[in-house]
C-alpha cells in the first residue's frame, strides 16, 4: 500500500523513516509516553529499535533508560522488549508484562501503580516531570493533518499535547473502518476551571473523531504492518462457568425485586478469564438491550453485541484474543456504529461512572473475611499486574462486585483470608463477592454479618473450618467487636504458605 493511502497530510509524508532512525531521537533519560492499552494500539516498531539501541549502549558501558507511561498493559514489542533490555528506569500506570513484572519485584524497575482515571490529569497537574516525547501508534492522518486513532485510545490525546515532540506508528493492520468510532474528549481542564461532562448515556458522543496534533512537533513517522497482540482466552472452566452463573442468577433477582431494569445499568467487565466467562454467560440470559461503559471490550462482549443483547459498548480499547481481533477485523463494518472509544479519562471517570450507574465486575487477588479486597500484590508485596480501572469503577459504581475462584494455585491457598496482605478496595467500596461456591451480598451488612456471610457463601470448604475458627477465636480475643481480629495470626496465613508452599499448613 502507498504511504499516501494512510497518510492523508502531503506535509507530513517528508516526514517518514525507519524505526531505527525514529528511535534515534529519543533521549537517554527522557520520558515517553507511549500508546498502547491491553495489547491494543501500542507502537510495536520503535520500541524494538530503541531496545536494541539500548543493548548496543550498555554493552558499551553506557547506561541507557527511559520513563515510559502508557495506558495500560501493552505487548511483548513494547514492555517485553524494553525490560529484556533493563530499559526502563520508571514505569507508571499498569503492567502485566511478565519480564516487566519480574524486574519490578526484583526491585529493579521503579513502577508508579495508579487508577487509570487519574493519570492524565496528574501529567497536567506537572508533578510527574515533562514528558519529552509522546510515541503514538494511529491509523492513518487525514489530509488536514488529524489523526485517525487505532484500536486503544488511552492517553494518548493528553501524551500528544504535552510532549515536546510527537512520533507516529502508522500501523496499516488496523483496519480502515476504525475512523469515526472515536470520541475524543477536549473539554477537560484542571480546577478551578473544570466544567461538567455533558455525558448523559454511554452512547452520547461528545467529542471528535480524530486527535489533535501541532504538526511542528511531528518528527517522525514509522510505517508498520503488525498486529495487536493479545492472549487467548482459556475456555471457561468449571469454576468460571459456576461464578457466571452465580452473578447472573443475582442480576436476575435484582430486576424482580425492581432495583435493576430489565435492560440492566452499564455494565463493566475487568480482565481475565472469569470476566469473559461472566459476559459470554449473559449471552444466553433474558436481558435485552444493555449497554456497557467499561475500560475494555472483550471477546465477550462482541459475542453479546453480536447476539444483539448489547446495545452499544463504550471503552477506551479493544482486549481481544488473536481470534476475536481477527474477527473484528474482518467484520468491522457490522460493529462499528455499536462501539466508542473514548480516552481513559472518560471511560473511567468517576463523575460518570457514578452519574450512569455502572455494574463494575472485576477480578481479586484475595478478600479478608470482612471484605477487603486486594486486587494487585501477591502475598502482600509481590506487584502482579496493578490496580488498572478496577478503583475508579469500584468506589463509584452502582453495584460493586468482586470475582474469583475460591482457591488459588491449584487449591494451596485460600482466596478468603482471615486479613488480607494487601488492601486496594476497602470495605466500603465491595458490594458483592462472588465465587464458584457461592455469592455473598454485603449490601447493608456490619463487618460481622459480612465476614458470616462470606465465610458461608464464598470460601471454600477446605478452609471453611479454618476461617471460622480463627473468627471464633477473634470474637473472644479481639481488641474491639466491631471487625474482630487477631492481626499477628491472621496474616500467618500467608507466612504460612510461603514456609511451606501451602496455606493449609
Ligand atoms: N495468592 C497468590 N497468587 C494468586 C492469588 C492469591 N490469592 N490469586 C491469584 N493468584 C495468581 C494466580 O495463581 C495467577 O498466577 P500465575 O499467572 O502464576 O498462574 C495470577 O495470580 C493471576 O490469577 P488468575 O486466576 O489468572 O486471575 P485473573 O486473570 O482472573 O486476574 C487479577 C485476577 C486480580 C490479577 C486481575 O483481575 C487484575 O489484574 N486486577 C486488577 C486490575 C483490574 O481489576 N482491572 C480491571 C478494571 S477495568
Amino acid at each position: 500500500m502507498a504511504t499516501q493511502e494512510r497518510i492523508g497530510c502531503t506535509a507530513l509524508q517528508s516526514k517518514v523513516m525507519t524505526a531505527d532512525a525514529a528511535a534515534a531521537l529519543i533521549a537517554p533519560g527522557s520520558t515517553v509516553g507511549m500508546s498502547g492499552f491491553t495489547g491494543s494500539g501500542y507502537p510495536k516498531a520503535v520500541p524494538v529499535a530503541l531496545a536494541a539501541r539500548m543493548e548496543r549502549a550498555h554493552a558499551a558501558g553506557d547506561p541507557f533508560r527511559i520513563r515510559v507511561w502508557t495506558g495500560a498493559s501493552t505487548g511483548p514489542e513494547l514492555d517485553g522488549a524494553l525490560a529484556r533490555a533493563n530499559g526502563v528506569e520508571f514505569r507508571l500506570p499498569y503492567n502485566s508484562d511478565p519480564i516487566a513484572r519480574e524486574k519490578i519485584n526484583r526491585g529493579e524497575m521503579e513502577y508508579f501503580d495508579i487508577h487509570l482515571s487519574q493519570v492524565a490529569p496528574m501529567a497536567w497537574q506537572g508533578f510527574l516531570g515533562p514528558l519529552d516525547t509522546a510515541l503514538i501508534e494511529i491509523s492513518g492522518i487525514r489530509p488536514d493533518g488529524a489523526l485517525i486513532p487505532s484500536s486503544s485510545v488511552g492517553n494518548n490525546k493528553t501524551w500528544l499535547d504535552r510532549a515536546s515532540q510527537v512520533i507516529l506508528e502508522v500501523n496499516r493492520w488496523q483496519n480502515p473502518a476504525l475512523e469515526g468510532m472515536h470520541d475524543i474528549y477536549y473539554g477537560t481542564a484542571l480546577p478551578p476551571h473544570r466544567k461538567p461532562i455533558p455525558l448523559v448515556r454511554p452512547d452520547d458522543r461528545i467529542g471528535e473523531p480524530y486527535f489533535r496534533v501541532d504538526p511542528a512537533k511531528i518528527v517522525a513517522i514509522v510505517e508498520t504492518d503488525a498486529p495487536d497482540r493479545n492472549l487467548p482466552f482459556a475456555a471457561p472452566d468449571q469454576a468460571a462457568l459456576a461464578i457466571a452463573g452465580h452473578l447472573i442468577e443475582f442480576l436476575h433477582h435484582e430486576v424482580k425485586k425492581g432495583r435493576l431494569p430489565e435492560s440492566l445499568l452499564p455494565l463493566q467487565s475487568g480482565v481475565g478469564n472469569v470476566a469473559n466467562a461472566v459476559l459470554t454467560g449473559l449471552v444466553d440470559s433474558p436481558f435485552e438491550d444493555m449497554t456497557a461503559y467499561t475500560e475494555v471490550i472483550q471477546d465477550g462482549m462482541l459475542d453479546l453485541l453480536k447476539a444483539g443483547k448489547l446495545r452499544m459498548a463504550s471503552a477506551t480499547a479493544f482486549s481481544l484474543s488473536p481470534d476475536a481481533a481477527a474477527a473484528l477485523n474482518a467484520d468491522m463494518e457490522s460493529f462499528r456504529h455499536k462501539m466508542i472509544l473514548r480516552a481513559q479519562e472518560m471511560s473511567n471517570h468517576p463523575e460518570l461512572i457514578r452519574r450512569l450507574g455502572c455494574i463494575a465486575m472485576n477480578g481479586l487477588i484475595e478478600a479478608d473475611i470482612y471484605g477487603n479486597v486486594n486486587s494487585t500484590h501477591v502475598m502482600g508485596s509481590a506487584i502482579q499486574n496493578g490496580i488498572g480501572g478496577s478503583g475508579d469503577f469500584a468506589r463509584n459504581a452502582y453495584i460493586s462486585i468482586f470475582t474469583t475462584p475460591s482457591t488459588a494455585k491449584g487449591g494451596k491457598i485460600s482466596t478468603i483470608v482471615p486479613q488480607a496482605s494487601h488492601v486496594d478496595h476497602i470495605t466500603q467500596d465491595v458490594q458483592v463477592i462472588v465465587t464458584e461456591q457461592g455469592l455473598a451480598d454485603l449490601r447493608g451488612l456490619s463487618p460481622k454479618q459480612r465476614a458470616e456471610t462470606i465465610m458461608a457463601n464464598c470460601a471454600h470448604p477446605d478452609y471453611r473450618p479454618a476461617l471460622q475458627d480463627y473468627y471464633r477465636r477473634a470474637r473472644i480475643g479481639s481488641y474491639g467487636q466491631q471487625s474482630p481480629s487477631l492481626p499477628g495470626e491472621a496474616l500467618s496465613w500467608h507466612q504460612r504458605f510461603m514456609q511451606t508452599g501451602s496455606m493449609r499448613g
